[in-house]
This record gives structure tokens, sequence and C-alpha cells, in this order.
């Protein structure tokens, strides 16, 4: 076949396998037979092969899943990806609707769209010209990831919109929700365990490792779905409300979920919410609660965001679910600094669709206080994506046959005396030499938090330190390709990729670095701070703990910890060590410019800095200050007494900070 012929032939074919995938993955109502979509797919797959500059962004065999990538590319949101205020029962709601007609001075009736809440992960598309250009994470909110190619194997995205002769926007800013169905998740579990590979605690945390895959083809073979629940800018839109929204984005092809409606009282909200409760466990996908949104656009914008979250929605969340089981064992684990964690080892049990084997019980306090002993029958919690936690134990049911947790005395993994020092929960291995604590720093190191180096995750660091040949983080990139081809389950591919991703770890930024190290009372925020005020690592190494206190948002503690740290010889050696092996640390010479596009204006006294101090914070970072209310206003700051500046950015729809929200903001948290 000629090109030309090809070129009509592949449009054609898109178009029907376009048309044929809507109804099968967003409509969930297909009208041809598998094999026949099949037929189709091959036969555009030949013609792609054959001429592949033919080959479009929107084609459907992009969904397979392109060569993987080196890295995440960082993704500015056009408008922040807020959060959820929370509220948990009936007066909440109250208030929360009080609150709106308050602010908006009206006692007209609101219509708010109640939405199911997914328990997945929220994501933004940009479509250019009707075709998707870029995918991203929330992130923080302000600065997510790129996952585009991710993205596109999820078939409910769609690639190109449909709606002919709609008016679509040159750009549309589309949000929602990427997650996995429950059966999806009972198979991808079932098959991780054949192949015994850790399991996913539950759908959402499958969804999430399953969209962070730099290689697409694994996040293509995952079956994940996707409900649309917002736009950037609504006003964009042909549409003025939440209800013409949601049926605008049904025929531009996007999968709207089924269960949305919307309600004008206290008591159709609240039935739909007994509703749902009701049948959440009989849908195919988690949802850990409702939304309630005010569904009017202007009055939407009038009402405006605090930092954290819209004023004018809400999320209901459902109460924890809860079960019954036993605890067969205490298990005693330490970790990076040293920490002894009691684990309570339970008898298997489902609570609301998870298996709950573990549940950390913190520390000897806990464990007295809660009264637990071994072989208690137990209520256990799990609430959204959190940990399951051991609430008390049924006493009426105990038999007479438990047994106290004993506490160890020495550290399980090295034998050393442990300590408890006065005034803290937590008991400690306080050996420096601990293997445990030295496996688990290894593991921070090369991990997420850490150097995030790939092929040196927990369980081949564990490999790595069993075979002897890392005993420290220096050795981690003394390694030798042919070091790691010869171990169990590794082979030439492996090694290559990680002793290629060991040496692009070589080079890394001054903040990630000493978050990496892992010392204690420095997480990343801290290291952030240091990083931004020492020129280099000699001059951190140097620092007394007077200059560490100098560092606005250090205290006592991690000035006290890092002098401690720096001041072991041990470090300074391990320091040398990884300068010799070619360890290049960088420290940023432009500072970034979270704030950039932002202008603020502020009302009223700060009690926390000057307001000249502010000021100087936003300017460093980006941002600009002005002193009379406009519309190219995007931040209101409201101090103590703000005056009528208040009342006009209310009227013009402009969001006003609180102060503490203000502070967290430019990176100052009270
Ligand atoms: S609207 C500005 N609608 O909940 C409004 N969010 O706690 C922001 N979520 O990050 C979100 N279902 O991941 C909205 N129907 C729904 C939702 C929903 C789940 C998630 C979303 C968001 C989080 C906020």
């Amino acid at each position: 076949m000629d090109k030309k012929k090809a070129a009509e032939r592949l449009q054609e074919l898109r178009q029907q396998l376009s048309f044929h995938a809507h109804r099968y993955y967003v409509l969930d109502d297909p009208v041809i037979a598998d094999g026949e979509y099949d037929q189709l797919f091959r036969e555009l797959l030949e013609y792609e092969q054959q001429f592949p500059d033919l080959i479009t962004p929107d084609s459907p065999s992009q969904r397979v899943g392109g060569a993987p990538l080196d890295r995440f590319e960082e993704a500015r949101h056009s408008a922040p990806m807020l959060s959820l205020d929370n509220i948990f029962d009936q007066d909440e709601l109250l208030d929360f609707t009080a609150k709106i007609q308050r602010y908006l001075q009206s006692e007209a009736t609101i219509s708010y769209a109640v939405e199911p809440k997914l328990d997945g992960l929220a994501v933004e598309l940009i479509y250019e010209h009707g075709v998707l250009r870029q995918g991203a994470t929330r992130g923080d909110g302000l600065v997510g990831e790129d996952i585009t190619v991710q993205l596109q194997t999820v078939q409910a995205i769609p690639l190109k919109l449909l709606g002919e002769g709609l008016d679509i926007p040159e750009r549309l800013v589309v949000r929602g929700e990427v997650f996995l169905p429950r059966q999806g998740f009972f198979e991808l579990n079932q098959q991780r365990e054949e192949q015994g590979e850790p399991l996913f605690a539950n759908p959402r945390n499958a969804a999430a490792g399953s969209l962070r895959q730099l290689d697409p083809k694994v996040t293509a073979s995952r079956p994940l779905s996707f409900f649309v629940y917002a736009v950037a800018e609504p006003t964009l839109t042909p549409c003025s409300d939440l209800e013409e929204l949601f049926f605008w984005l049904g025929r531009l092809g996007f999968r709207v979920n089924p269960l949305i409606t919307f309600c004008q009282t206290h008591e159709e909200i609240r039935a739909q919410y007994d509703y749902l409760q009701q049948v959440r466990h009989d849908l195919g996908y988690e949802i850990d609660g409702m939304v309630i949104k005010v569904s009017d656009f202007g009055l939407q914008q009038r009402l405006g965001n605090t930092a954290r979250a819209p004023r004018w929605a809400v999320a209901w969340k459902f109460p924890a679910v809860q079960a019954t089981t036993v605890i067969s064992d205490v298990l005693f684990q330490v970790g990076r600094t040293g920490a002894v964690t009691p684990v309570a080892v339970l008898e298997p049990v489902n609570v609301g669709g998870v298996m709950v084997q573990r549940a950390s019980l913190h520390n000897r306090d806990e464990i007295e206080r809660k009264g637990l002993l071994i072989g208690d029958t137990v209520l256990v919690q799990r609430a959204g994506d959190v940990i399951p936690e051991v609430i008390k134990p049924i006493v009426d049911r105990r038999t007479g046959s438990e047994q106290p947790i004993e506490f160890p005395v020495r550290c399980p993994e090295c034998a050393h005396p442990l300590v408890r020092p006065e005034g803290e929960a937590v008991t400690r291995c306080v050996n420096g030499h601990c293997p445990a604590q030295r496996l688990q720093s290894l593991i921070y190191f090369a991990g997420k938090s850490g150097l995030d180096i790939d092929g040196l995750g927990r369980r081949n660091m564990e490999q790595l330190v069993e075979s002897g040949l890392v005993e420290d983080i220096p050795d981690i990139f003394n390694l030798k390709h042919e070091d790691l081809a010869v171990l169990d389950g590794w082979g030439e591919k492996s090694a290559e990729k990680a002793i290629a991703s060991i040496e692009k770890a070589k080079t890394t930024s001054l903040s990630r670095f000493i978050g990496a190290l892992g010392v204690r009372y420095v997480g990343e925020v801290t290291a952030e701070l240091l990083s931004r005020h020492f020129a280099s690592l000699d001059e951190l190494t140097a620092a007394t703990r007077e200059d560490f206190l100098e560092v606005e948002g250090i205290g006592e503690q991690a000035a006290a910890s890092l002098v401690d740290y720096f001041s072991d010889s041990s470090t300074m050696e391990m320091l040398n060590r990884l300068l010799q092996l070619g360890m290049v640390i960088v420290v940023p010479e432009t500072a970034d410019n979270p704030l950039d596009g932002h202008v603020f204006l502020f009302t009223g006294t700060l009690d926390k800095m000057s307001r000249n101090e502010a000021k100087q914070l936003v300017k460093e970072q980006g941002g600009q200050v002005v002193s009379g209310i406009s519309k190219r206003v995007t931040h209101l700051v409201a101090g103590e007494k703000g005056g009528s500046k208040l009342k006009k950015a209310a009227a013009m729809g402009i969001p006003v900070l609180e102060q503490d929200d203000f502070f967290r903001l430019v990176g100052k948290p009270v």
C-alpha cells in the first residue's frame, strides 16, 4: 500500500478504535466483540510499523507505552492543585454550608454537586487543540511530575477529545483521579505473590506505584482507570456550573462518575452520604467518602480558596473501617536511628477490602496504655491509606492463656543493651555499629527519600549487605558491574542499569545529599534550609552549634544532632571517601522561584514577622508585592485587623491567605 492510502486508512482505524475504546472503557457498553477490536488494532500496528512517521500522539497504539524514561521531569501547574478540608459529621456539614452563606451574604438556595471521593491519585491532563499533550501528578500542589507517557496508557483517558461540532477550547486542563479497580488490584497482587514480589497494601498504593513507573510498559500492563472531576479554569469552558460541566466533559469522551448527584438541602446531602456508605463495598473501586462542591462557578470564584483548599468544597469522610483479629506475636524492629519499634503480628484479617497482617504498636508506652497481651483478640482499624492500627484489646475475649509482651533489654540484632533516654518514648540501640541500623541507613540513603538510586531498593540492598559487598555508604560507589552481575537474581542487564544509576547518583544537590545521610532530626525540609544557608559541604561540616542555630527554622535538637554527626571522625572519614570516589555535590547557584507570577498584597499586621520581612521573602522567591488592590493580585495576605482591602478582595474573588497559610507557602511554617 502506498503511503497516502496508508495515511487514510490509519485515520479511519484510529477513529474507529477510539470510538470502540470509548464505548468499552468509558461507557462500559461495547458494540463490537473483543476479537474484532483486536483485528482492527493489529491492522493499525502493521501500517504504523511500515510508516513510523505516520504515528500520531493520539494514536491508540501509543497506549502500549514507549521507551522507559531516565527520570520524571517537573511539571508546574497553571493553577495550584488544592487539597480538600475534611468534615466528619452532620454538624460539620451545617457549619460548612452556614459559612458559605455567611461569606456570600445570601440566604438563596445553593446547589451542591455531591460526588464519591475516589481513593486513587489526583492527576492533571492538558489538552491542546483536543489532543492530550501533558499529564502530571499533583506533587506539592504547585509542581508535580510529568507522567504523560504513563497516563497515555490509561484506557479511560482520551488521547483525543470527541465531540464533533463541540466548541473545544484551544487549551483545556482537566483534573481527575486515576485508580485501580478492586479486581485489577487483587489480580495484580496474586500475580506478585506467585512471583515472590512484595504485595501492594491497597489499590491506592498499587495505583500510585503503577503510575510512578519510569517504564510506561509496566503502567500499560496495569488496568488503571480514570474519572474526571474538575477543570483548572472553568471560565474557559462553555459551562456555568458543575452540572453542565460534567455533561460537557462526558460528551468530550471523559469518564464521569455516574454516582454524582446534585443536592440543595442538608437532608438530600445526608441521604446521599448514607446511600454511598451503603453501596461503597459493592462498587468496583474504592471510595473513602464523598465530596460536596458548590456547583455554580460564579459562586465558586467569589468564595475562592485558602492556601490549602477551596472554600466552596469539602470532603465528608467515611468513618474508618474496623475488624477484630488476634495478636499472635510481637516482633521488635530496629530502625535507621536505632529506634526499636514493636510490631504486632496479626492473624490475617480483611479490613475494608485489605488484608492486614502487621500493625505497628509504636512504643512501650503505647503497649502499656492499651494494655495489650500476646494472644489478645484486638480491634484493628484502617483509615484511608494509613498504616493499620491496633485500637484496643477486647478484654471479654481473654482466656487466661495470654502472655505479656516482653520488651527486650538488648538489641534483637546486635545484642547491645538498649537505652531509653529520660523523657523520650523511644527505646534505642545506641551501638553505632549495629548491623540493623547500618542496613536501614543504607536502604534510606539509596531509597526514595535519599538519592533514589534505581535498582538499589530494599531487597537488593539487603542482598548486597548480606553478600558483604556493601558495608557502608561509600561501598555503594565502589560496586562494579561484575560484582552485581553474578548475584542471585541479577544479570548483565540489571547490573548494567544499577551501575548506571549509581553513576548518575554520584552528582547530586547538597540538600538531597544531606537528606540522604539520615541525620536524626534532619528531614527533607531541614536539609533544604541547610543547603540554602551553607555554600558548600565543607562549610556545613565545619559549622558550630551556633552557626546551625542561626539558620532560620533549625532548632536546638537538629543543631545538636548535626554537631554530633559531623564531629564524629567516622562521618568525616566517610565523606572523604565519597569525594575520593568521585561524588560531586552541587550547590544551586540560582534559587528556584516558586512564587514566580504570584502577586501579593498585605493587609493588617503580621504577628510572626514584620511586613518588610514578609515582602522580602516573597521577592526572594520570585513573587511580586503591590500596595493597592487590583485584578492582578493573586493573594491577599490578611494579618490582624485587616481593613477594607479584605472586603474588596472578597468582592473581586481574590483568594485571601491567613497568616499561617502564608508562612507555610513561603516555607516558614509556624
Ligand atoms: S475535587 C479543588 N473531587 O481528594 C478541589 N477531589 O483531598 C480538589 N478526590 O487531591 C479536588 N475524589 O485526589 C475532588 N470527586 C472528587 C474527588 C477528589 C477524590 C481527591 C483528589 C484530591 C483529594 C483532596
